[in-house]
């Protein structure tokens, strides 16, 4: 399985890297990007089917075995093998109509409730993100190791702020006024996937969601790699393996609990 493993974690690299193409070209084209609404707040372009569809292509290309969670494109089941690929394929969609460089790709695999790889990639700094169970975490080819946990007051932490039409404001509104005075920042830069990969590299503190509803395709992949890179990753109930993400904190273990009252005081 391992070999298996590698040659897949290797297809969703590359598949990850075709969708960033498409996403990268889309950020550079002159003029505004053309999108259609999917809700309140929900946005979807040309460029989000295009990659999704790129990702399927290539993943089916090399593995055609597998089935597909697109958030696009809804559910392919797998043919012959219980694998299946979540993707998100702009997470940041926002951002990228109006043009503010903060996106990616997301893509996970998983087996049942087990979430065998990830990656999240960021096609404008062609950082690449990823995680294979039991194997670890990297940036690029190099293993991330969680930095020591900071004091509460240092800590920068990420969240996703509920919109327009999704996501419950005065829960937010609660646990920010909790959480604002005890650390020294609140991120919301608005693609979760990366927000999420980000504590594994160190460059959030903790990240937290509760308020914003996210989707399994949002969270997937970013959770696999905080967790192979040493994070604590739990809803807010302290539960490992929820059946469905209602929130999420993902911190070093030794903050984790801290943050953990916190949030729910
Ligand atoms: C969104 C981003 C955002 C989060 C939203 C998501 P999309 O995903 O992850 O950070 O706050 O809840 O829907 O729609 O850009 O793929
Ligand atoms: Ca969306
Ligand atoms: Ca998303
Ligand atoms: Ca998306």
């Amino acid at each position: 399985m391992i070999d298996k493993l590698e040659t897949l974690s290797d297809t969703l690299q590359r598949a990850a890297r075709a969708a960033g193409d498409i996403l990268r070209e889309g950020y550079h084209a002159a003029g505004t990007i053309e999108f259609d609404r999917k809700g309140a707040s929900d946005f979807v372009s040309h460029y989000d089917r295009a990659a999704e569809q790129a990702i399927i292509d290539t993943i089916r290309l090399a593995h055609p075995e597998v089935g597909f969670l697109g958030e696009e494109s809804g559910i392919t089941p797998a043919g012959d093998s219980d694998l299946r690929v979540v993707i998100d394929p702009l997470d940041g969609t926002n951002n990228f109509l109006h043009k503010v460089p903060h996106f990616s790709v997301s893509i996970a695999l998983e087996r049942g409730e087990e979430l065998l790889m990830g990656v999240v990639y960021q096609p404008l700094l062609d950082e690449m993100l990823w995680a294979v169970h039991g194997r670890g975490a990297f940036l690029g080819d190099q293993r991330l190791r969680l930095p020591p946990a900071r004091p509460l007051n240092e800590m920068l932490v990420g969240t996703c702020l509920p919109y327009h039409g999704k996501g419950e404001c005065q829960l937010s509104c609660r646990q920010l006024a909790h959480i604002m005075p005890q650390v020294s920042g609140i991120r919301s830069p608005g693609s979760a996937a990366l927000e999420v990969a980000y504590v594994a590299l160190g460059r959030f503190d903790a990240f937290w969601s509760q308020g914003a509803k996210l989707e399994w395709w949002d969270i997937a992949a970013g959770i696999i790699i905080a967790r192979e890179a040493g994070c604590k990753v739990t809803d807010l109930s302290g539960n490992s393996t929820p059946r469905e993400w209602h929130s999420l904190l993902v911190a070093h273990p030794d903050r984790h609990g801290p943050l953990a009252e916190c949030l729910t005081h």
